[in-house]
């Protein structure tokens, strides 16, 4: 399978699966739980959950037990979006080709919806943590899991944290002058924290010994710094009708990006550079790591 067809593939085995978690819409919070679908089932491009399926699969081939990290990750991933795009964060209309949460409800909707993605998240950790220990009796492999699982949840919790720090002080720096390390900062944990927490997660859940989780770690740092880069180059030159969200806004809002620090062909030389690096961590999986090789250059080279 070319590695398009393996990314819309994956695709579609997430949307399946997170379709299961779409909540009824006739009782009274019914518009909640219609805003929650709204934004999660959108058209995201899904990449947190394939980078947790694709790393786990480098060890594992039943991903059925990395599901529920790939569906609380990508509500989390969706919950931080309806937040970034309101009016007091980056006030941006679109995204995904639609209007914005606040824009199609409105703004207690949509603050509200990002807080039920987010806890949706941490309730279906917590089932799949109960129907693993309620599995365990004398099964010392189960007990592994539960192991792995509750290291998995500990780290989940944490990335979150530093979601949320990156994106206090991206929104603090706007239109003051920024170093390069608190600009590195910003894009390490406002973008950085989920996408490498993806690969950890699928690394360790899938039995990772400490070599490899060291090497898919360096990995995934580079990826996660990569993948905003490529934001902000998109933010820049993109195309606005296959972006789906608005093209030029970081720079209305005088957004501290690689693009505002280095301009935009320093900012493609960064992205190239650590693009190859990120690659180079992963040499030693051979063959069965060239999904992710290939993950990191569609990163690179994406339009939307
Ligand atoms: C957008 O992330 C927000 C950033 C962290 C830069 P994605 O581009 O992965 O979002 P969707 O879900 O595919 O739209
Ligand atoms: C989004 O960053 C990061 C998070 C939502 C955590 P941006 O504000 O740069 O991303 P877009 O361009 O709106 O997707
Ligand atoms: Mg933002
Ligand atoms: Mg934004």
């Amino acid at each position: 399978m070319d590695f398009k067809e393996e990314l819309k593939k994956y695709q579609e085995e997430i949307n399946i699966e997170l379709e299961k978690y779409l909540r009824k819409k006739d009782c009274l919070e019914g518009v909640l739980n219609e805003s929650m679908e709204y934004s999660l089932m959108a058209g995201g491009k899904r990449l947190r959950p394939i980078l947790v399926i694709s790393t786990y699969r480098l060890f594992q081939n039943d991903i059925k037990k990395c599901m529920p990290y790939s569906v609380a990750i990508e509500m989390v991933h969706n919950f931080s979006l309806i937040h970034d795009d309101l009016p007091g964060i980056d006030n941006d209309d679109f995204r995904h080709g639609k209007l914005t949460n606040h824009k199609k409800f409105n703004e207690a909707t949509a603050i509200l919806a990002g807080d039920g993605l987010l806890n949706y998240a941490y309730i279906v950790i917590s089932d799949d943590l109960n129907k693993t220990m309620n599995r365990i009796g004398n099964n010392k492999n189960e007990l592994l899991e539960l192991d792995r699982k509750l290291k998995v949840f500990n780290e989940f919790t944490k990335a979150v944290d530093r979601m949320i720090a990156g994106e206090y002080v991206d929104t603090e720096y706007e239109g003051k002058e920024i170093t390069n390390d608190d600009l590195k900062y910003i894009h390490e944990n406002k973008t950085g924290a989920l996408l490498k927490l993806c690969v950890r997660m699928g690394a360790i859940l899938g039995g990772a010994n400490s070599e490899e989780l060291e090497k898919l770690t360096s990995y995934a740092e580079k990826i996660g710094l990569a993948f905003q880069i490529k934001d902000d180059i998109l933010s820049e030159e993109g195309d606005e009708n296959i972006l789906g969200k608005p093209v030029g806004n970081d720079k209305e809002h005088e957004k501290c990006t690689y693009v505002s620090k280095y301009g935009i062909e320093k900012s493609k030389e960064i992205l190239n550079k650590i693009t190859k690096e990120a690659i180079d961590n992963i040499e030693g999986f051979g063959d069965k790591a060239e999904f992710l090789r290939n993950l990191a250059l569609y990163i690179e080279n994406r339009n939307k």
